[in-house]
C-alpha cells in the first residue's frame, strides 16, 4: 500500500544489481511513494546487471559511479542536481563486496590487498558518499542518509569474515558523520541492520541457506524480507522521523535480542539426539 510518503522528495539509489537486490525493492518501494530518484552503479554492473529495466519501470535516469571514487562521486552529485533542478532529499547506500569472501580466504589468513577493497568499497565508500554530498551541499535541510548492514558489525558470525569489520566501521561513520551533517545542515545519518536476505552480494557467504533458517527460527517475528526492509526505509525517508540520526536500527525480526528461542533449541535437541544414536 503506498501512503504518498516520499511526495515531492528526490534522492539516489546507489546498489540495485538485480530484481534480488534489496537496493531494487527499495527503489520500487520509493517510485510507489512518489519520489523521484537517480539509480547508480559501477559500470560492470550496468554492463551485467539489470537496472535498465528498473531505470524504465520508475522513470529514472541512471548515472554510473564506482563508490570508491571521488570523482566519478562528485559527477554523479552535481548531474544529478542538474537534472532535478536542486538538492535532493535522500540517499540509499546498499553497496557491499568482499573479495576474500569471493576467494575464500579465511579470516585468519586474509589477503591485506584484498581487505582494504572490502574497507574501501563497503564502508569508505559510505565516508565518501557523504563527504562529497557536505562539499556539495547537496542535500536539502531534514534530508535522510540510509546504509545498509548486518548484526556481524556487533556479534561473530562464521563465515562473514572481513565483512564484519566493514560492517562496524560502517556504523561507525554514520555516528561520526551524523553528528557533524546534523548539527551543520541537519541532516539526519542511519544504518538498518537487516537479516540476512537472498540477494547476489547474501549468497556469497557460503552457507547463507543455514544462517537463514538459523536466524528465522531465532528471530520472534521471522526474517525481514528485502521488501520489508524497504517498507522501513520508506518510513527513515520520510518525514515522519526527522530526529532520527546517528543510529543502527535493527531490521531483524528480533533476532539481535535473542539468546536462544523455542525453535532453534528444539532443532538443536533434535540434532543431539542424532548425534547420540551416531
Ligand atoms: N543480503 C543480505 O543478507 C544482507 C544483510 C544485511 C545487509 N546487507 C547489505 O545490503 C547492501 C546491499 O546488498 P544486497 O544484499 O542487496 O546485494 P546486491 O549484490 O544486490 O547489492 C550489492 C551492490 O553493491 C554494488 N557495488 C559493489 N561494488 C561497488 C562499487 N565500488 N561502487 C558502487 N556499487 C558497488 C554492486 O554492484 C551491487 O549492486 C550491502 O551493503 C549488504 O552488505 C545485505
Amino acid at each position: 500500500m503506498a501512503y504518498n510518503l516520499l511526495k515531492g522528495k528526490k534522492g539516489i539509489i546507489f546498489g540495485a544489481l538485480n530484481h534480488m537486490s534489496i537496493a531494487w525493492k527499495v527503489a520500487e518501494r520509493a517510485h510507489e511513494e512518489g519520489a523521484e530518484f537517480v539509480l547508480t552503479n559501477t559500470p560492470v554492473a550496468l554492463r551485467f546487471g539489470e537496472l535498465d529495466e528498473l531505470a524504465e519501470a520508475t522513470g529514472s535516469p541512471i548515472i554510473p559511479a564506482d563508490a570508491t571514487s571521488e570523482k566519478d562521486l562528485e559527477e554523479l552529485m552535481k548531474k544529478t542536481m542538474e537534472h532535478f533542478g536542486g538538492k535532493i532529499d535522500f540517499v540509499l547506500h546498499a553497496i557491499g563486496m568482499s573479495m576474500n569472501v569471493r576467494k575464500g580466504r579465511v579470516y585468519n589468513d586474509l589477503d591485506y590487498n584484498y581487505l582494504m577493497k572490502t574497507l574501501d568499497i563497503s564502508a569508505v565508500s559510505f565516508h565518501k558518499v557523504l563527504q562529497t554530498a557536505f562539499r556539495l551541499d547537496a542535500i536539502n535541510e531534514w534530508g535522510s542518509v540510509v546504509a545498509l548492514s548486518y548484526v556481524a558489525a556487533q556479534r561473530t558470525l562464521y563465515r562473514y569474515n572481513d565483512m564484519a569489520d566493514a560492517k562496524a566501521l560502517l556504523e561507525s561513520i554514520a555516528r561520526s558523520f551524523g553528528y557533524i551533517y546534523g548539527r551543520e545542515r541537519k541532516v539526519r545519518v542511519n544504518t538498518i541492520s537487516q537479516s540476512p536476505t537472498l540477494t547476489t552480494a547474501g549468497s556469497a557467504v557460503k552457507g547463507i541457506d543455514g544462517l537463514m533458517d538459523f536466524t528465522e527460527r531465532m528471530s520472534p517475528l521471522g526474517n525481514a524480507t528485502a521488501e520489508e526492509c524497504a517498507d522501513y526505509c520508506m518510513t527513515i525517508f520520510s518525514d515522519l522521523t526527522k530526529k532520527v540520526t546517528m543510529q543502527n536500527l535493527f531490521h531483524d525480526g528480533g533476532f539481535s535480542s535473542m539468546g536462544m528461542s523455542f525453535r532453534a533449541m528444539k532443532m538443536y535437541n533434535k540434532s543431539l539426539e542424532i548425534d547420540e544414536k551416531s
